[in-house]
């Protein structure tokens, strides 16, 4: 067997040589640009490795290893978020002594991100200009967009299981399934809290009102996609326990 040590197996002399900045002589505040955006990047290829698991299960209708994955999906999200913060250490002044090396590159060229996107379900018009806004969308984004989304997924998982989505919430007892509707709940929440966190801190770099090198309108481009909704279902359920519209505000709250 060949001899196999920390750094050959985690190919560490490759892994560590990516970090380039372009800046010269290289800015101090460059490396950890890269670093949060590299790093997301693995973690987004981590995330669709997880999102395959989860509609392979779900269409085999295993509900307990859907939830396994979709768990994991969960706690991989929160880390891509809680990584954003460190970024709101970078000053505005700093970051434009760099911003032109960048070019027009930007984070909405992310084939991954996209995919993530796809293979959780956006199908909005919104989504799908965005995908083009650099030419045909790469291979790993279609792929995703010919499978149905993960909410189609969940709910022809509830129909083979013999109940409806208003069961899952009524029932005497929590099911399996009922686990895996919160569980994927709590992923577009996260998912949210990451595209909040994101406008923040773009705010907070380069201000509310400047484009970004993407040749969006920055922060302003950003705010309207913070409420697209991968399980606009699992939302709506929610209303059912307390509803039609209320008439007026004597009857709110
Ligand atoms: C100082 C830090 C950052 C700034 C100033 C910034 C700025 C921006 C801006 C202005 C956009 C809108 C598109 C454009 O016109 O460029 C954007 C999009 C995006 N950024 Fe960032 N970003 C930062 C950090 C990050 C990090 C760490 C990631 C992690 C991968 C990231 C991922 C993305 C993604 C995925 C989009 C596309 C979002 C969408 O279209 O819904 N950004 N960013």
């Amino acid at each position: 067997m060949t001899d196999v040590s920390y750094p050959t197996y985690l190919e560490l002399d490759a892994l560590l040589d990516l970090q380039r900045p372009r800046s010269t002589p290289p800015h101090p505040d460059e490396l950890l640009f890269i670093v949060v955006h590299q790093s997301s990047e693995l973690w987004f290829k981590a995330i669709l490795h997880e999102l395959d698991g989860l509609v392979q299960r779900m269409e085999a209708g295993e509900t307990g290893f859907a939830l396994w994955h979709s768990q994991r999906i969960n706690a991989l999200t929160r880390i891509v978020s809680a990584q954003l913060s460190s970024l709101d250490t970078l000053p505005p002044q700093h970051f434009a002594q760099f911003r032109e090396h960048l070019g027009t590159s930007s984070g909405s060229q992310s084939a991954q991100f996209r995919a993530i996107e796809a293979a959780s379900g956006l199908r909005e018009s919104h989504f799908l200009t965005a995908i083009k806004a650099h030419g045909e969308p790469p291979a790993i984004v279609t792929r995703w967009l010919d499978r149905p989304t993960l909410q189609a997924l969940f709910l022809d998982l509830v129909i083979r299981e013999g109940t409806t989505l208003e069961e899952l919430y009524t029932g005497a007892a929590p099911t399996p399934l009922f686990f895996l509707a919160e569980s994927l709940l709590e992923y577009e929440q996260q998912f949210a809290q990451w595209r909040f966190k994101h406008v923040q801190l773009v705010e907070r770099v380069i201000g509310p009102g400047t484009g970004g090198t993407g040749g969006t309108l920055g922060a302003r481009y950003l705010m309207k996609t913070v409420d697209q909704r991968f399980f606009p279902a699992l939302w709506e359920v929610r209303a059912k326990f307390f509803g039609a519209a209320l008439p007026g505000p004597a009857a709110q709250g």
